[in-house]
């Protein structure tokens, strides 16, 4: 049998991730469809198909409403079209929860039927019981603690979180308790800048951040935020690389005037027409 050869590029793996730990900054981004994907592929370290679909994709409210059909979907997409970067892909509202069985069969299916490499979880003291359940029986596991999208209606909003001590404690201690549970990262989002500097110098595993602290190991953002597609609001930690909205707006305008104006289609667009012809026959 012969050997794969070594010069065969292969994904990034979640020990490699797990190392990272205080080294180069992991850089994880969001794909939600396969052509987005095979770019994001090119660049990123991880890239997360996460539930945030439900509000990027599908315009929902928030990710509430998001099923595992949908994740497993998107993830089979994001998958089919990479091979440099970690696929990670969130358990969404209502997959986990009920007990660490459910958990345990819902995750399978995101690797199995998704394409995942490892799958992203929402909670931190509650939740590590079932991180236990799953990484004990070879489900990598990234965490999710501090601004929980998932409990938008329990926390009234998307609010940042760790504004006194007490609370900053409390996501430090959810923190510390997913590691245990096997965890091989965790994401901070929306905390106080000093509650992910800490969580990020107390922990072990590797911290991907989202309006958290640059001292985290990582960070993470949403594609169609930093692309300037997603305009129905900007959180603060978002940063706008570019902006797509205003070039799609603007490619379709063109389109509509043209086809309006009778300018689309030319010859060249034609099969059959006098200028096209010879190329047709070729
Ligand atoms: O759903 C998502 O995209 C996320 C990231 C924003 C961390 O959880």
């Amino acid at each position: 049998m012969s050997k794969v050869p070594s010069t065969v590029p292969r994904r990034l793996g979640v020990p490699e991730v797990r190392a990272r730990k205080g080294d180069t900054p992991i850089v994880v981004l969001t794909a939600y469809t396969a052509p987005i994907a095979k770019i994001v592929d090119q660049h990123a370290d991880i890239i997360l198909v996460g539930d945030s679909l439900g509000m990027v994709i599908y315009g929902m409210e928030n990710t509430l409403g998001v099923t595992m059909d949908m994740m497993i979907n998107h993830g089979k997409a994001v998958s089919s079209m990479t091979k440099n970067a970690l696929i990670v892909v969130d358990m969404p509202f209502g997959s986990f929860e009920e007990s660490k069985e459910v958990a345990f069969r819902n995750a399978v299916r995101l690797m199995a039927e998704g394409g995942a490499n490892a799958v992203k979880i929402e909670g931190g003291r509650d939740v590590a019981p079932t991180i236990d359940f799953l990484t004990q029986r070879g489900i990598p596991v990234m965490a999710h603690v501090g601004l929980m999208p998932q409990r938008v209606q329990a926390m009234g909003g998307f609010r940042a979180q760790g504004k006194d001590e007490a609370s900053a404690n409390e996501i430090l201690k959810d923190a510390l308790a997913v590691q245990e549970a096997g965890a091989f990262s965790v994401v901070i989002e929306g905390v106080m800048e000093p509650v992910g500097r800490k969580i990020t110098e107390e922990l072990d595993i590797p911290t991907i951040g989202i309006g958290a602290s640059a001292a985290c190991d990582g960070q993470v953002l949403v594609i169609d935020d930093i692309l300037g597609i997603f305009d129905e609001f900007k959180p603060k930690f978002v940063k706008r690389y570019a902006n797509l909205n205003k070039d799609i707006n603007a490619a379709i305008e063109d389109f509509c005037s043209e086809v309006r104006s009778g300018a689309f289609p030319a010859d060249e667009h034609l099969f059959g027409t006098k200028s096209t012809a010879k190329k047709d026959a070729s």
